[in-house]
């Protein structure tokens, strides 16, 4: 599936076939239901044996979330250009709303140009199905199990989300980031709004929470990493594979972020060398950053640079590998299959690009998901030790907070 620039069809099969009763004709990953937990609702009426049982332990998947319509794209940027987790601005309250509506139109034409919205909820949806169904048999002594999805940005929020555990009367909750590495701008953004959920409304929790907060060597994500790349290299001219360049791209991150001890950087290079360690180094490859917004300096070398850079020393078969996130969102179908699969690798006399197809639906990534929680309830630890540690240049107070939070529940 990997060259969208030959084969852009290949991924509306691929949706279309995981989800063909579900979706929307215009955007195939867009979901008729607004909620997963609507989703299981619907389940309820084909298996009340199974779901008539109140759930006991809820799962929060924790993500951005992006626009499932353009019509959601202007309060997805208003949402996260407000966020003082992940961007510190100016004049916070004026600048975000004047910003999210000069980039609206561009994103809007972004998102139209992959078929109209953002496919993370219906991937998310789906990864947390599978892996509830896994729990309930793994964890019997936990289940009923139930998924949540808490998005940053678009509904359902993560407020949202939490509000409805509390109502649905979870015993036990696990706030589950599905960015594999730690960073305080991600993970770290949406742990903080969970922990102001309840200091807004002076409420102690009725659940016990913990939280997977970090997952960047997990051996089955690392196989399903090693798997995607090794069937991508194999849709290459034989006689080119072996000099095939794998570029690892992350999004990346402002250096000021990165300066005051963020752990991404070092996290997402675990991670890659934990693949490339499992395909035996059979390829050169760069760990390489994307999606850089505005004029300050971020962490490179971004993905652009790089493949120009490689073309004009002769490196002209490339593969793009997205390492940080899991799911297909705009970084992947427009970013990397458009922006530099297309436009960019015709520009630069590219011989062959293509792109390791995002986790999605693949089964045994939806049983690496059900591994770590079903691991992380049974070590009835609250988090990582990591998370314990503040960035040594963190100024956000709120981060000690949540971090005191969780470390505080007695599980
Ligand atoms: S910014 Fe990293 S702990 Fe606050």
């Amino acid at each position: 599936m990997g060259d969208i620039s030959q084969n852009p069809k290949e991924l509306m099969r691929l949706v279309t076939k995981n989800n063909s009763n579900k979706m929307c004709p215009r955007a195939p990953w867009h979901w008729h239901s607004t909620s997963a937990a609507a989703e299981q609702r619907a389940d309820v009426k084909e298996k009340p044996q199974l779901n008539a049982r109140k759930p006991k332990t809820g799962i929060l998947m924790l993500n951005m979330g992006g626009p499932e319509t353009l019509d959601d794209v202007h309060d997805f940027l208003l949402r996260l250009f407000t966020d003082k987790d992940l961007i510190p601005l100016p004049a916070q309250s004026k600048l975000a709303p004047f910003i999210a509506k000069r980039r609206t139109p561009k994103i809007q034409e972004q998102y139209h140009r992959i078929g109209g919205g953002s496919p993370i909820k219906m991937w998310t949806a789906k990864q947390g199905d599978g892996m509830v169904k896994l729990l309930d048999e793994l964890s019997p002594e936990t289940a009923p199990h139930k998924f949540y999805i808490g998005f940053r940005y678009v509904h359902p929020l993560t407020e949202e989300a939490v509000e409805e555990m509390e109502r649905d009367g979870i015993e036990r909750a696990v706030a589950f980031t599905q960015y594999p590495q730690y960073s305080c701008s991600t993970t770290g953004s949406s742990l903080n709004a969970i922990y102001r959920y309840y200091n807004g409304r002076r409420a102690a929790p009725k659940m016990k929470w913990s939280t997977i907060d970090r997952w960047p060597t997990h051996p089955l994500l690392i196989q399903c990493f090693a798997d995607h790349i090794r069937q991508e290299l194999d849709r290459f001219p034989s006689k080119k594979r072996d000099d095939v360049v794998i570029l690892f791209s992350a999004h990346s991150l402002p250096m000021s972020v990165v300066n005051r001890g963020d752990p991404y950087p070092q996290e997402v290079g675990a991670t890659v060398q934990r693949v490339m360690e499992m395909l035996n180094f059979s390829n050169p490859y760069r760990l390489v950053w994307q999606s850089k917004v505005g004029p300050m300096p971020w962490l490179g070398p971004s993905t652009d640079d790089t493949i120009k850079g490689l073309c004009e020393r002769g490196n002209k078969n490339l593969l793009l590998v997205p390492i940080a996130f899991t799911s297909d969102h705009i970084e992947t179908l427009h970013e990397l299959d458009i922006e530099y699969a297309q436009i960019l690798a015709n520009e630069c006399g590219v011989e062959n690009i293509r792109r390791a197809e995002s986790l999605n639906g693949n089964q045994l990534f939806i049983k690496a998901l059900a591994d770590l929680v079903d691991a992380h309830l049974k070590s009835a630890e609250t988090s990582s030790k990591q998370l314990s540690l503040r960035c040594p240049l963190c100024v956000n107070p709120i981060c000690g907070e949540t971090k005191a939070f969780f470390a505080k529940q007695n599980l």
